[in-house]
């Protein structure tokens, strides 16, 4: 990060503590470059960061004066309930598209869930990598165990106990990111055409593996704050003949929900009975806001039938390829599933993050980065409040950085997404999050998703300016007569 940029951040957490309010005058900028030991280039390079992001507005006589910001009204509580029927998944393919577009340059990527290079601790992640090459080599010649390396399973199963989920190392399953987690379980439990339980809008990459396997989906509404109420749960378990519920109970994607402890282990109980297993999806557990980390599933209801499935994906890189699975249940039969899909992970990426857990760094840069996910977070959500029409609903994540974005009636978000492409900016649209039954209007179609891990500079702010624009246009569109 540039010496402006950190100083345009700090000034940014004062402006969102309160510490300058609205049409209070920043320090001139000599006065502040004295006080900071800083060029004077510098300070305007962050004065002039803060204006584009909408925080200030340079006065010619008062100098730089924080602005009035105005954050979009939060979803309803309850977001949209969908017919409660199982579906076959399919027409993933806008998920693909936002894959390719997440790893083209050309494209602002707005859409996939990938962390720019800026929230990633690259210098840490590449010194490690370097590090198993020096002083490991012959161990990267041949097949690591299926399970994955002893070193890793060590690491992530202490890591799991400082959270209150007491596994044994031989009981964590390294797996090709959390995707191939969620795959290996479902596979464990599920036979083709069976029901799955899964939130409402859903993750994609969930609806891509169920595709993949061939199961049914009921997607049950869910709550943008707390996720899936037990109530609704209890009453689909009565209807329909439900063989596995997966849920993100932590920071869900896309909502950003944060399902309470006790509706966790409601719902870890009320499946338990049933013999229904919970697979629990924890990628974004380590990306809250608050100061502690919420408990997962397995550690509030470890006598039940649970798979726990996680990924370094969102902290580390997501190129690692590198995520686990622990279900104390099915431990031999998920070793078995991932020797006879693929074998083994690769032994580098593993040794390097097992380094990377030993020696606290991967501690260190949550700590570093967590703020800065919810200051992007923040950021962004008052840009689309001073540039998306009137009436546009944000959510309000409590951690990860994606943030789900109800458009108005009249926007049609895969058009806007369609759009967007064309003006080389990438988003999500919101039909994508939903198993849509045949023959039924689409789900979520005036919804989009957007990637917040994204640096907050000039190009942020014209990406957003045309995305309202293009909402803008949609709607003068729908109001013209004829
Ligand atoms: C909720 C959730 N689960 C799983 C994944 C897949 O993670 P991985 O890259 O580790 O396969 C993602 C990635 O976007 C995600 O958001």
């Amino acid at each position: 990060m540039f010496r402006y940029q950190q100083l345009a951040q700090e000034l940014q957490q004062q402006i969102e503590q309160g510490q300058y309010a609205c049409g209070d005058r920043l320090p001139g900028v000599r006065e502040l470059a004295k006080r900071r030991t800083l060029s004077v280039s510098t300070v305007v390079a962050s004065y002039r960061q803060l204006e584009a992001d909408g925080y200030l507005q340079a006065n010619s006589r008062s100098g730089y004066v924080v602005k009035a910001r105005y954050q979009p009204p939060p979803l309803s509580s309850t977001v949209i309930a969908p017919s409660v029927v199982p579906s076959i998944v399919s027409s993933q393919q806008m998920a693909l598209t936002l894959s390719k577009a997440a790893a083209d340059p050309a494209f602002m990527a707005l859409g996939a869930a990938v962390p720019a290079l800026t929230f990633l601790p690259q210098h840490a992640l590449h010194k490690a990598l370097q590090q198993v090459m020096k002083t490991d080599p012959t161990r990267l010649m041949r097949y690591e165990a299926s399970r994955g390396a002893p070193e890793l399973r060590l690491q992530i199963a202490r890591r799991m106990a400082l959270h209150g989920a007491v596994v044994s190392p031989e009981q964590v399953i390294i797996t090709n990111g959390c995707q191939e987690a969620l795959m290996l379980s479902l596979k464990a439990v599920t036979q083709p055409g069976d029901v799955v339980v899964i939130e409402s809008p859903a993750f994609y990459g969930l609806l891509q593996a169920l595709e993949a396997a061939g199961l049914q989906a009921l997607a049950l509404p869910t709550d943008a704050q707390t996720g899936i109420a037990p109530d609704v749960l209890q009453q689909a378990l009565e209807q329909w003949p439900v063989k596995a519920c997966v849920l993100i109970a932590n920071y869900s994607n896309p909502l950003g929900s944060l399902m309470p402890a006790s509706h966790k282990q409601r719902i870890a109980a009320m499946l338990g009975e049933r013999g229904i297993a919970l697979i629990e999806d924890d990628t974004y557990g380590d990306l809250g806001f608050a100061a502690t980390r919420p408990a997962s599933c397995l550690a509030l209801a470890a006598q039940q039938d649970i798979f726990y499935c996680s990924t370094f994906s969102k902290t580390l890189s997501p190129d690692l390829r590198l995520g686990w699975v622990i279900a104390p249940k099915h431990t031999a039969k998920l070793e078995y599933l991932k020797f006879i899909s693929n074998i083994s992970s690769a032994a580098l990426p593993q040794l390097a993050v097992a380094r990377l857990l030993k020696n606290g760094q991967y501690e260190r840069h949550l700590r570093q980065v967590r703020p800065q996910y919810q200051a992007a977070i923040s950021r962004i959500s008052s840009s689309i409040g001073r540039l998306f029409p009137a009436g546009t609903r944000v959510s309000q994540p409590q951690g990860g950085f994606v943030l789900w974005v109800e458009l108005p009636a009249g926007v049609d978000g895969y058009l806007l997404a369609q759009q967007a492409l064309a003006e080389k900016i990438s988003i999500a649209p919101g039909t994508i999050f939903s198993p849509t039954p045949a023959r039924q209007k689409p789900l979520f179609s005036n919804f989009i998703r957007l990637n917040c891990a994204v640096p907050p500079d000039a190009r942020l702010e014209r990406a957003l300016q045309t995305l309202g624009l293009l909402c803008h246009r949609q709607l003068n569109a729908a109001s013209k007569p004829g």
